[in-house]
């Protein structure tokens, strides 16, 4: 079964045709970065007007790029939420156009859902059950992955997102925005130790997260320290702080379901320290790790694809299929809802 999938749900308009929900026949993602960078993050009708702008030649260079035509494809899968409105709105009617254009089914795509599924891409793919943390720039949660379709909800930040934190450090020290990336290059010229700060919620007994205060303290002590020389020992710090939690937090989630593999997906699952950290944690307890490759972890439509195809109606109703609305919040993926 052949899918089109499209992703617009914040700064990356994506279009992939993908086969059986694994094999990856093309992916095309434009990405926005230029148009937000000035604003330091992204400017929700900026985004919305420039998918709108890219969205129709995305999906034609996707589709030319797989080398299928279009009466080839079996379903338009795009995400539905949670994402920012105007943005996934471009996305999901376009998808309702082309599905009804090419009598197909339309199948909405919840986008964290879409995440984990960017490891079905990959050749080693992770048998159920496994413990997934998933670090975006709007989301930071531990889920306890049972099927394609259901997963339960372990636990998730009480306030920022890990991306969100990584980015707001970067817009403090001027480093531009989007902010994991340059953290990231930044932080390999510092040292992680020279400058300690705090690993919120690290000694709870729930697997929960929260970044805020540590982004404070990280902005304290650029107010009381911060000369260029210190910058690259500031993100060098507080990535070493915000990866320990995650790490230590995944780990003792899949020890306390007996869980023998984990997962990390989402943008922040780029981060090489991270995927590092993670790794040497798992080998020593001996549990197997999965990581989509760095392509695969930021915002793509190959994942919503590989998504949609275990969501393919067996009676496709297509007044009903053309009428889903869209989501900003939430996550219709979880324990009991498939
Ligand atoms: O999954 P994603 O592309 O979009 C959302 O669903 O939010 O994640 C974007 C987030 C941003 O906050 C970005 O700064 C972060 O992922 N990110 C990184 C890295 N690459 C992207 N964070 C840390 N290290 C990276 N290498
Ligand atoms: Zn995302």
């Amino acid at each position: 079964m052949i899918l089109l999938g499209i992703e617009t749900s914040c700064d990356e308009t994506s279009a992939a045709v993908v086969a059986d929900g694994r094999r990856v026949l093309s992916s095309v993602v434009a990405s926005q970065i230029a148009i937000h960078h000035p604003f330091g993050g992204v400017v929700p009708e900026l985004a919305s007007r420039k998918h709108l702008e890219s969205i129709a030649w995305v999906t034609s260079e996707a589709i030319r790029q797989s080398g299928i035509s279009e009466n080839e494809l079996d379903a338009v899968a795009a995400t539905q939420g949670p994402g920012l409105v105007g943005a996934l709105l471009v996305g999901f009617s376009f998808a309702k156009a082309c599905a009804y254009g090419w009598d197909i089914p339309c199948i909405g795509v919840d986008h964290l859902e879409g995440h984990i599924h960017s490891l079905f891409l990959e050749e080693d793919v992770p048998d159920f059950p496994f413990v997934a943390l998933l670090v975006s720039g709007g989301h930071t949660g531990i889920y306890d992955v049972v099927s394609h379709t259901s997963c339960e909800l372990m636990g998730q930040t009480r306030d920022d997102a890990v991306g969100e934190a990584f980015d707001k450090v970067a817009k403090m020290l001027g480093l531009g925005y989007p902010g994991g990336v340059v953290i990231e290059r930044m932080a390999s010229e510092g040292h992680p130790e020279r400058i300690h700060f705090p690993r919120p919620c690290l000694d709870t007994m729930d697997f929960d997260f929260s970044f805020s205060g540590l982004k404070s303290a990280v902005r304290r002590y650029i107010e009381l320290h911060a000369t260029a020389a210190v910058i690259p020992d500031i993100t060098a710090g507080f990535q070493e702080a915000a990866t320990d939690v995650l790490t230590v937090k995944l780990i003792q989630a899949a020890l306390s379901r007996n869980r023998q593999r984990v997962a990390v997906v989402g943008g922040v699952a780029a981060n090489a320290n991270l995927r590092q950290k993670i790794t040497a944690a798992a080998v020593e307890k001996g549990v197997q790790v999965y990581l989509p490759s760095v392509k695969y972890c930021g915002d793509n439509a190959a994942m919503i694809a590989a998504s949609g195809f275990h969501h393919y109606p067996e009676d496709w109703n297509k007044i009903v299929s053309l009428s889903q609305d869209v989501y900003s919040k939430g996550c219709r993926w979880q324990a009991g809802h498939s």
